[in-house]
């Protein structure tokens, strides 16, 4: 693959020399651009060793700069010849400047010209790295499809520790290699997944609810576009970005995902419900709010639709992937919610691990197929979590095609 180094200006830039030699060994193509804040940590001398190439720097052509390759064109041929931009350090003023579209150097102007996937890894100063504006570019970014290599933990060039190291460039190396090896291997395929929590409404101003952030649906949404799906999110009340080239519709309730979920079952060649759907909902709900007493309260509760099971009766060729959520006896639990739901595949996730699981971005899973495989993913990434998921999906989806070919042979 051939990939376009940006190197940021900041102290991690010397890593980025590290970067270089590591996607090379991995049988990679490397261009380095570098900013002019970039040269003030490291020379182009050490890039354009490194990779026998010329580096390109600075501004635009005539700007001063002795070995600039940039001309006010250059950037699209840059753009068209490479097939991955990464931008290794991205630091808080460059992902503000992609975030907002700026382009006023050739990195900025190369990101809007670049068509291909674009990855990103950050480095700054702790602060820096959890300043609202800096999440609410990351947020713009990721919504956009560019993907991140977060920062690692540990000994800042400032003096303290914290979030914001840049990450290991073989850490950095091995997310890029992905790309060159994802496939679109789900093409053709229709995506319907469920995501975050429901809401049933006790009064006009409560509800019940559960801790479910959509973080995990929303990856599986997010990377399952990238491998080629068309995919359909129906999601529950969240506070995420929909993702880049997938549909979103919201729901609040049970039932409304239930309605929506049916609506779409048609054009669904494959469902994930990694959704966390109420159990309970007060059928009857009152106009006025409930007004507080010093007696106990008691509210008769009924189960909501299980729309996977009514799935699982309804699928057809559809493959169909469950979720559990528990606490205890995980394998024997999602065994038993799999069967009665007639799932092809479910995920299942131990749910009382901190830092894991519910509203995290990380979650441990066990995958389990149709055949009784269980194959184990994480602790990683709800990303990372999302790929390994869809992985299993892909091949599942290619043995039972398969299956359906032999049985319509053996019939003719
Ligand atoms: O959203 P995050 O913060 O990222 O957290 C991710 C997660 C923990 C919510 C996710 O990984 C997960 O486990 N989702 C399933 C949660 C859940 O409701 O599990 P369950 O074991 O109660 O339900 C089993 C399956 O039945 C699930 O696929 C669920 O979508 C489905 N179900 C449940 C009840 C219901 N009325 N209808 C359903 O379709």
């Amino acid at each position: 693959m051939r990939v376009v180094l940006g190197v940021g200006g900041g102290i991690a830039a010397y890593k980025s020399a590290e970067l270089v030699r590591a996607l090379q060994q991995r049988g990679h193509e490397v261009q380095v651009l570098m900013t002019r804040a970039a040269e003030e940590f490291i020379r182009p001398l050490t890039f354009a060793a490194l990779t026998g190439r010329k580096v390109i720097t600075g501004l635009w052509a005539g700007d001063g700069s002795q070995d600039t390759l940039s001309s006010a064109v250059e950037h699209i041929g840059v753009a068209q010849e490479n097939d991955l931009l990464v931008v290794a350090p991205a630091t808080a003023d460059l992902l503000a400047k992609f975030a907002h579209g700026l382009a006023d150097d050739f990195l900025s102007t190369l990101y809007l010209a670049f068509t291909g996937p674009v990855v990103f890894a950050p480095a700054m100063n702790t602060a820096m790295w959890e300043h609202p504006a800096t999440q609410d570019n990351l947020n713009a970014l990721r919504a956009r499809g560019c993907s991140f290599v977060d920062p690692d933990e540990g000994w800042l060039a400032c003096g303290t520790v914290g979030a914001g190291r840049l990450a290991d460039p073989l850490r950095i190396a091995d997310h890029i290699d992905s790309h060159s090896h994802r496939k679109k291997d789900l093409a053709g395929e229709f995506i319907l997944v469920t995501a975050g929590p429901t809401q049933e409404a006790l009064d006009p101003v409560r509800y019940i609810s559960n801790r479910s952030s959509g973080k995990m649906g929303y990856a599986i949404a997010e990377v399952a576009a990238k491998r080629g799906a068309d995919v359909l999110l129906v999601s529950g009340p969240v506070n995420l970005p929909v993702p880049h080239n997938v549909e979103r519709i919201s729901v609040r309730t049970a039932q409304e995902m239930r309605e929506a979920v049916l609506n779409h079952l048609a054009e669904a060649s494959i469902i994930i419900k990694s959704a966390a759907v109420a159990d309970y909902y007060l059928a009857e709900v009152p106009q006025h709010k409930l007004k507080k007493t010093a007696t106990r309260l008691s509210l008769e509760l009924d189960p909501t639709p299980d729309i996977l099971a009514e799935l699982g009766e309804r699928k057809g060729d559809r493959l169909l992937v469950g979720f559990a959520a528990e606490t205890d006896n995980l394998i024997e639990e999602a065994r038993r919610k799999m069967t009665a739901k007639k799932c092809d595949m479910l995920v299942a996730n131990l749910v009382n691990r901190d830092g894991l699981g519910f509203e995290s971005d990380q979650n441990e899973v066990e995958i389990i197929t149709r055949s009784g495989q269980t194959v184990h993913a994480g602790p990683a990434d709800k990303k990372e979590i999302a790929e390994r998921i869809l992985d299993q999906v892909a091949v599942l989806r290619l043995v039972l095609r398969a299956v359906d070919t032999t049985r319509l042979t053996q019939r003719t």
